[in-house]
């Protein structure tokens, strides 16, 4: 990772911060995303750590880095509310539906991001795109439905391939599929879903952020 695309990382994590901060009460509870941008926030948020409740979060990695920082982590279960939700993605619309995954923590991510009352995306320029695509789509299937669920989504014309040597947070595998018509995202997402032995896929399009903030060689640009 070059230290330039660090540095936008940096620079929007923070700028997320200082969107939420505002925002914060005693008893809120914050949710937190995964991958480097991710970690990047969870960096800027112990900065505020006195002024919320605690974290939810998207993973057992985030969990440690919150924990490392002394941010109390959450069960989804006993938190009443998720003020807002804080994540990266791997590709950005123009209408902000994102593919995410690239980490593999898209399930509890897109459950996190649907619970929370607000969600901010935070990536760096390199993720927007005019069309999805280009990265494929990770798609987190039961591990005894791997072959059943492949033939499936290679009839809806996608190449799936499986991520080798890689187990979810929930003990399933990944499957990332080249070449899917991602002209209507809405529609594959609920498609996708509908596979037998899918967990869940990587398109965010019925839960798109509320906002995206892209951090530029300019400064962060804010997309609402
Ligand atoms: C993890 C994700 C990440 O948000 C996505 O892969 C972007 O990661 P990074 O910030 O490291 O580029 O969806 O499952």
């Amino acid at each position: 990772m070059s230290h330039e695309r660090d540095a936008l990382k940096h620079a929007v994590a923070a700028a997320a911060v200082e969107e939420l901060e505002p925002k914060l009460t005693r008893d809120a509870v914050v949710g937190v995303g995964t991958g480097s941008t991710a970690n990047f926030f969870i960096d800027a948020l112990a900065a505020v750590r006195h002024k919320f409740d605690a974290a939810v979060s998207s993973s057992l990695a985030s969990t440690a880095r919150l924990r490392a920082h002394g941010i109390p982590v959450l069960d989804l279960n006993a938190a009443a509310a998720v003020a807002v939700y804080v994540d990266g993605a791997d590709e950005v619309d123009p209408s902000k539906a994102l593919i995410k995954g690239g980490g593999g923590a898209l399930t509890q991510e897109k459950i996190v991001a649907t619970a929370a009352d607000e969600f901010i995306c935070i990536v760096d320029g390199s993720k927007c795109v005019e069309q999805l695509g280009q990265f494929p789509l990770p798609v987190e299937v039961i591990p005894m439905a791997r072959g059943l669920a492949a033939r499936a989504l290679a009839a809806l014309s996608g190449q799936p391939a499986y991520r080798q040597g890689f187990v979810t947070d929930n003990g399933h595998i990944v499957l990332d599929v080249h070449g899917l018509d991602l002209s209507d995202p809405d529609a594959l997402e609920r498609q996708v879903n509908g596979i037998v032995g899918v967990v869940e896929n990587g398109l965010f399009a019925a839960r798109r952020p509320d906002t995206v903030l892209v951090g530029t060689p300019t400064g962060v640009v804010r997309r609402a």
